[in-house]
């Protein structure tokens, strides 16, 4: 077998490191690309999702942070600081722990989920939550990184839109072709901006055949791209997009121009359903903002916009587990609660509905 190396010493040739770069990894990159039957059922395309869930520290973020730590390092950074809404903290406080050097991370107090809380502090990051909300954390962390000796690792820093760019190369070599349209949640739009810069590389290296139409989603509460106007209040139980100012906002805009793209924004309702969907029919366990990707293939299939036999692919971005309350929630609304049975084989079986025969 060729094991999987992280996605720097796997790119070298593709990314900003040379033998002076300390390689800082966890293995990140290498996720697989799934089949989504139940979408391609759906929508008449041919529906693949790249699960980013399973990088070290369940997102995306990670293909980002392996590159920013390890350029900070080697510029001698002893200290990193983000701003985050969650998974980029995560991301920061277990590479930085692995690096040997600190972080610390700004969160809008009591708008993160558990898990990534969790990790942050975990890891050993000096973790703390701003009476604001993620642009009010971002606009200090910027600050903080200009006036004192320490490095910012949002995805303002250009290293992480660069290791991010690798997901693009990953999916190009799984389908052996560029998709027709790439879908993907919108936040800061790094990531967008990242599978974009991503594919148009292999295309212009004649590595592949074409970029995709790039289609962005933000939460409906949080869609400052959509509007055209920064959203001073943003709100979604999408807690990891819930972001009124885009830092990536101009880079984005060029990217649409270029690919022929589209942003557009979708209900916290129709996050949800999407959300069940991949959980329940494609075995895909997500948080919520990842679910947005399918969401709005969903609604611009409905539209008419996706013509039958198009190589689609979506980004789902983070791991289930990071918030995994929203899977507990029946349609109705209401919190699932599972069946309580007695230590009794027959009884368990009529539980579940099981006539004795042949095994
Ligand atoms: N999906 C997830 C799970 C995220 O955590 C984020 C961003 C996005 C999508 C959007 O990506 O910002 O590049 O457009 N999370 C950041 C954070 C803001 O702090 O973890 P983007």
């Amino acid at each position: 077998a060729n094991l999987w190396r992280g996605l720097i010493r796997e790119y070298a040739d593709r990314l900003d490191v040379s033998d002076a770069t300390p390689v800082i990894t966890l293995g990140e990159g290498g996720t697989p690309l799934i089949p989504a039957p139940a979408l391609s059922a759906r929508t008449g395309a041919n529906v693949f999702v790249k699960y980013e869930g399973m990088n070290p520290t369940g997102s995306f973020k990670d293909r980002g942070m392996t590159m920013a730590i390890s350029k900070a390092v080697e510029h001698g950074a002893k200290a990193v600081i983000c701003a985050s809404t969650g998974n980029t903290s995560a991301s920061a406080a277990a590479y930085a722990t692995h690096a040997g050097i600190t972080a610390a991370v700004l969160v809008p107090e009591g708008k993160i989920a558990m898990g990534k809380l969790s990790q942050a502090i975990a890891h050993n990051a000096t973790l703390l939550q701003v009476q604001g909300n993620f642009d009010d954390c971002l606009d200090i962390a910027r600050e903080l990184s200009a006036n004192y000796p320490v490095h910012l690792v949002n995805s303002v820093n250009p290293d992480r839109i660069e290791g991010q760019k690798t997901g693009a190369f990953e999916i190009v070599e799984q389908l052996g072709k560029a998709p027709d349209f790439h879908f993907i949640p919108v936040g800061n739009a790094g990531n967008y901006t990242a599978y974009h810069r991503g594919y148009r590389e292999y295309a212009d290296a004649g590595i592949s055949n074409q970029v995709p139409r790039m289609f962005g989603f933000q939460a409906e509460g949080s869609a400052p791209i959509v509007l055209g106007h920064p959203v001073k209040n943003p709100e979604t139980i999408a807690s990891a997009i819930r972001i009124g100012n885009p830092a990536s906002w101009e880079l984005a805009l060029s990217a649409r121009d270029d690919s022929n793209g589209y942003f557009g924004a979708i209900s916290d309702a129709k996050i949800l359903e999407a959300h069940r969907i991949l959980s329940a029919e494609v075995g895909v366990f997500v948080e919520p903002a990842s679910a947005i990707g399918v969401a709005g293939l969903l609604e611009r299939s409905a539209a008419g916009e996706i013509p039958a036999g198009s190589t689609v692919t979506i980004t789902v971005t983070g791991h289930g587990l990071k918030d995994p309350q929203w899977a507990l929630r029946g349609t109705d609304g209401v919190d699932v609660q599972p069946t309580v049975v007695p230590v009794d084989v027959t009884e368990v079986a009529s539980v579940l509905g099981l006539a004795k025969g042949d095994a």
